[in-house]
């Protein structure tokens, strides 16, 4: 009997590819790639991805024998649910995965960004000793604003409390009281851009949150803010960003993600205030390892018609 098709379009990792085991033909593809990606998928039966492969309608209706997409990751911007449930196709992700990579990544970022340390690290390596130039500011006292209190931005709150920082945040969806317990207090958007003098975005990208940190937005903050993007590119709008850096109405930014990925040129790359990250926040072994072995297991069971549990 031939086994089922999982077509791998992305890295997975080894623990990932071992819970899979024998029971199924893998097969690999570069899944960023369309002209190999929609031909591979006329066979398959599950197709696991991360964030460079887009299942589209397209793409779902080149694979007629597909039950499950499986997202070896948080975020489903890039699976067309939608189209999806309407071929009876099943999405399943690994939801708690990467969360605490993708808190240390902020931090990593929120204090590379505080403290120039890209920046005097890339002149030192290039003969230049240069210390006033790379003056920077400290955490203890500042305003963080976390936009987005689910379970990312949760983690980077506990992880800044020791700094001394004073922690704010725009959440809609969350109680304000169950926000007071974590020490933060909740305010509108206003508000936070208003006070905070370090802005992290923890939201998934959607209708809503695209463009949510515009030109009008950037025109509200304190000269003194900086920026940090580990979730999506697009919340924060980068051409903004560029002229409010380059206009002094921000000072700097910590940008993981873009609005189009990969990217490899962009404006915001000319500005030494800028330090950037090629999508990194869930590239640890870690979190490869535990999303590997979420889909994989959320594969198995979809395959075998077994309930599938939250991961
Ligand atoms: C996620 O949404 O979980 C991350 O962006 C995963 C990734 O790096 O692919």
């Amino acid at each position: 009997m031939n086994k089922p098709v999982v077509l791998v379009a992305e890295e997975l990792s080894e623990a990932g590819l071992a819970v899979l085991g024998a029971d199924f033909e893998v097969r690999h593809t570069d899944g960023a790639d369309r002209s190999q990606l929609l031909p591979a998928l006329a066979e398959v039966d599950a197709l696991i991805v991360r964030s460079a492969t887009q299942v589209d309608a397209e793409a779902i209706a080149a694979a007629p024998k597909l039950r499950v997409v499986a997202r070896a990751g948080v975020g489903l911007d890039n699976v067309d649910v939608e189209a999806a449930t309407k071929a009876g196709v099943m999405v399943v992700n690994a939801p708690t995965s990467n969360i605490t990579s993708a808190a240390e990544q902020t931090l990593a970022l929120i204090l590379a960004s505080a403290r120039n340390t890209a920046q005097a690290h890339a002149a030192l390596k290039n003969g230049e000793w240069k210390r006033s130039k790379y003056t920077g500011v400290e955490l203890d006292e500042k305003v963080v604003g976390i936009l987005g209190l689910g379970k990312i931005g949760q983690l980077v709150a506990q992880r800044l409390q020791p700094f001394g920082v004073e922690l704010i945040a725009y959440d809609p969806y969350l109680p304000p009281a169950r926000a007071a317990q974590m020490g933060v207090k909740l305010l509108s958007l206003e508000e936070v851009l208003k006070q905070a003098d370090f802005i992290t975005v923890h939201l998934p990208k959607s209708k809503e949150t695209v463009g949510l940190i515009g030109d009008r937005e950037l025109h509200q903050v304190k000269p003194s803010v900086r920026i940090i993007n580990v979730a999506r590119g697009g919340i924060v709008d980068e051409g903004a960003l560029y002229s409010a850096i380059k206009e002094g109405r921000v000072a700097g930014a910590g940008l993981d993600v873009f609005s189009k990925e990969p990217c490899t040129d962009s404006p915001l790359f000319e500005l030494d205030q800028v330090v950037v990250t090629p999508h990194l926040g869930a590239s640890t072994h870690e979190a490869q390892e535990k999303a590997g072995t979420q889909v994989a297991r959320s594969v198995k069971l979809a395959l075998a018609g077994e309930f599938v549990p939250d991961a």
